[in-house]
């Protein structure tokens, strides 16, 4: 599989909210496969006339597999993708799944500055991100890692702030927090794995192209 089948293409693509957009658009390019749903339990589709393999992981896995050449290409969240620090070639923005990744904390815990933040505890998914941020504004934090419902560690006295996705607000408003300062924005990219970038070009430089017009055309 991967780097070591040239004949095919194969493609990690995260479960959750990028799989539906991401299946759409790559089946516009004319890659897709038979049972190739969100509600599959199914880890790896194949398209023989096609020449593609699809892989379905974890969300936070995507740019591990596409590191290790077990995915040529792949698609993730920028916020994913900066937080793996994965060697991974970054090859298109596909711009759906925007979000921005933020520092919030309990309405009432407003404080004047930044800095007053200092020496804190924070919840978050992202404490690669997180760290470099606030690193880069001088403050030394303490970071707690979690992997879900991260907006629950302010709530019951886990952390001081948490570190996360804001999509809509909603998750945000509901539990009673308040942004503080915005880190970074991000969407859905396609990455490459470096060799089979080099090894399959002309299909995945093919696929950028294609991928580029529908994008385009959906503008
Ligand atoms: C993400 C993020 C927030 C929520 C933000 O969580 O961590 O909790 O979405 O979206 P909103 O601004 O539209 O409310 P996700 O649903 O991916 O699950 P998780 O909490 O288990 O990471």
């Amino acid at each position: 599989m991967g780097i070591n089948d040239l004949d095919y293409l194969t493609v990690a693509l995260p479960k959750g909210k990028l799989f539906s957009p991401s299946a759409d658009l790559l089946a516009q390019a004319g890659l897709s496969a038979d049972g190739l749903e969100e509600s599959s339990r199914k880890l790896v589709l194949v398209n023989e006339q096609a020449k593609v393999k699809f892989i379905i992981s974890k969300t936070a896995d995507v740019p591990t597999y596409v590191e290790y050449g077990a995915a040529d290409i792949g698609v993730i969240g920028k916020d994913v993708l900066e937080e793996s620090g994965q060697e991974v070639y970054e090859l298109l923005d596909l711009g759906f799944g925007q979000c921005h990744l933020m520092m919030a904390v309990p309405e009432g815990e407003r404080r004047q500055h930044l800095e007053d933040y200092a020496h804190t505890r924070v919840a978050t998914k992202f404490p690669r991100i997180a760290e470099r941020f606030f690193s880069e504004h001088g403050m030394q934090m303490e970071y707690i890692k979690l992997n879900g419902s991260i907006e629950l560690g302010p709530i019951v006295g886990l952390s001081e702030s948490i570190v996360d996705i804001v999509e809509t607000g909603t998750t945000l408003r509901e539990n009673h927090l308040v942004e503080i300062v915005r880190i970074m924005d991000a969407t859905a990219r396609l990455i490459s794995n470096r060799v089979s970038f080099q090894m399959k070009f002309e299909r995945i430089h093919r696929l950028v192209e294609d991928l580029q017009e529908i994008l385009k055309k959906g503008k």
